[in-house]
């Protein structure tokens, strides 16, 4: 049997992706025509968060929910891998019992030992260094707004993050190109810049970036993990808020997107992630469908 895990959008062709995105909106449609879906019948998800989750958690146990499956959720206080069991005892164990499984954690290192021992597909719902899932959702959020990113502009604003990663990675894959503004200090990994050197440009000035921009993505200045820095990233930060004059600068049809969850009046204003460029609910929504989209895919490969 052929187990196709999503641990980066590296694992998949540009094919496997557009058609995860066009599945995407087809089942969209299905839901919002009230058709029934029963896809994930007699299928089970597990879903293992090391780390807090709305968004991820409720797209994936909704998706579950819709097409007939059941997804279970894992947090380390109340199973094994709180008290040390290691993942990849984990790993061989929940893939006896479940189709698929899910997990969010802190090291990128840890989600890759787990898919070496897991006989079931494994997704990646958010590490230190990547962040698919999210592209999935902006990627399809762009598209029903705006039609094919490819040859689009993009400008990141802020952290050289998981999602920053992600975007870079998206931008050979999808070919557009990605302005990124990083504080110094806060660029994003050297190995990434590297492999996505020809669809990317690196700047510390948030304005020579967002300048003749389609689409403005933001997140937070501190991630899941990165607490302890916030004062310290609150000053490095303060001139890579998105704002009204930042948005100027893009092209006047340029959208804004922001994984959530926000933090108003630091990575973005209130008029902005409010007013009418942001497309914030719908990329959200769209985790939804998206998800659903890349269980069919891995569960049917
Ligand atoms: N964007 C996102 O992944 O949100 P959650 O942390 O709420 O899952
Ligand atoms: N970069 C953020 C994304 C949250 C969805 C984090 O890792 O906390």
């Amino acid at each position: 049997m052929t187990v196709k895990h999503f641990l980066t959008l590296n694992d998949l062709s540009l094919e496997q992706l557009t058609r995860i995105l066009k599945r995407a909106m087809e089942v969209k449609t299905e839901r919002a025509t009230g058709q029934v879906s029963n896809s994930m019948q007699n299928r089970v998800l597990g879903m293992i968060f090391e780390k807090a989750s709305t968004r991820t958690r409720v797209a994936f146990e909704a998706a579950m929910a819709q097409c007939a499956g059941h997804a279970i959720f894992l947090a380390p206080d109340n199973t094994q891998l709180g008290r040390g069991e290691p993942i990849e005892d984990t790993a061989r164990v929940l893939s006896r019992m479940v189709d698929i499984i899910m997990l969010r954690t802190f090291e990128h290192s840890k989600i890759e030992a787990f898919a070496q021992y897991a006989q079931v597909p494994v997704i990646n719902a958010l590490t230190d260094r990547f962040h698919p899932c999210q592209l999935l959702a902006d990627l399809q959020t762009f598209e029903e707004h705006r039609g094919s990113i490819r040859g689009a502009k993009v400008a990141w604003i802020g952290d050289g993050n998981n999602m920053c990663h992600s975007y870079m990675n998206a931008s050979r894959i999808f070919g557009f190109h990605l302005n990124i503004a990083c504080p110094k200090g806060y660029a994003p990994d050297a190995d990434i810049c590297e492999l996505n050197q020809d669809s990317i440009t690196l700047t510390e000035n948030a304005i020579e970036a967002a300048s003749g921009a389609d689409l403005v993505v933001t997140d937070v200045w501190a991630s899941m993990g990165d607490e302890a820095e916030t004062l310290e990233r609150q000053r490095a930060f303060k001139p890579f808020q998105v704002n009204q004059q930042l948005m100027q600068q893009a092209n006047k049809d340029a959208l804004f997107m922001h994984c959530l969850p926000a933090h108003r009046g630091e990575e973005v204003t209130a008029d902005v992630i409010d007013g009418p460029q942001s497309v914030v609910w719908d990329e959200a929504e769209n985790r939804l469908h998206s998800q659903k989209a890349l269980l069919e895919f891995l569960i049917q490969y």
